[in-house]
């Protein structure tokens, strides 16, 4: 299973990219906002891009599909690269279709159930991404939803990517690995989180003391 980093920001993503360990980024509207307001999104979508150099979702902010057809043209415009994020609506679905005819990848983003995600594949989405964390949220298993999809997907051999999403600690990227998704979209924080281990650290300080005391006595002797 592939992982991206959730994030809009560059140092997050620089640093993430410096590990080896992500593949790509997904973006999204909220992301943005928090980053710099005097910057143009395009500037800060190009600067990951040089980072990164693989996948990167943009999300799309129209709620009608000419809108945001129009948007994907104008994101493409300036990352032809760009995979163009479309929100599971009617409208996106069309959307969808439209772009799919043109070769141009999309992700559909905001699926929460099997159904859902059956109709963006359908529809031609290149990625649908199953929010994890926001069906926890309101008392429902996120990875159950996750195991439906994944069941699906190897039954009817499904070509778009499953992507999980809103993914909010280590486990959930374990478990979205076990359900079969292709990809986690992970924050930074929790992948910070999923590279450590106590027994690491304590592991760690215990062989550099042990390899001073060798130091110390090769010198002493
Ligand atoms: C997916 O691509 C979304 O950007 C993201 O995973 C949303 O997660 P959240 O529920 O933490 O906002």
């Amino acid at each position: 299973m592939q992982l991206f980093v959730d994030s809009a920001n560059v140092d997050e993503i620089r640093h993430a990219a410096q590990l080896g360990i992500i593949a790509g980024v997904t973006t999204n509207p909220s992301l943005l906002a928090k980053e710099d307001p005097t910057q143009p999104v395009e500037r800060i979508i190009a600067t990951i891009q040089e980072i990164v150099g693989g996948h990167i979702s943009v999300e799309v902010v129209s709620t009608e599909t000419d809108g945001m057809i129009r948007e994907a043209e104008e994101i493409l415009s300036w990352l032809p690269e760009a995979t163009i994020k479309i929100p599971m609506i009617p409208a996106g679905l069309a959307a969808v279709r439209q772009l799919s005819r043109r070769d141009i990848p999309t992700n559909v983003t905001l699926v929460f159930s099997p159904t859902q995600a059956l109709a963006a594949a359908n529809a031609g989405a290149s990625y649908v991404s199953v929010f994890l964390g926001r069906l926890d949220d309101i008392g429902h298993d996120g990875i159950d939803v996750l195991r439906d999809v994944a069941e699906i997907w190897d039954m009817h051999h499904m070509e778009a990517e499953i992507i999980a999403a809103s993914v909010r600690h280590p486990m959930h990227i374990v478990e979205a690995a076990k359900a079969g998704a292709h990809i986690a979209t992970v924050p930074y924080k929790v992948l910070m989180q999923s590279l450590t281990h106590p027994l690491t650290d304590a592991g760690l300080q215990a062989f550099l003391r042990d390899a001073a005391k060798r130091q110390q006595r090769s010198v002493t002797v």
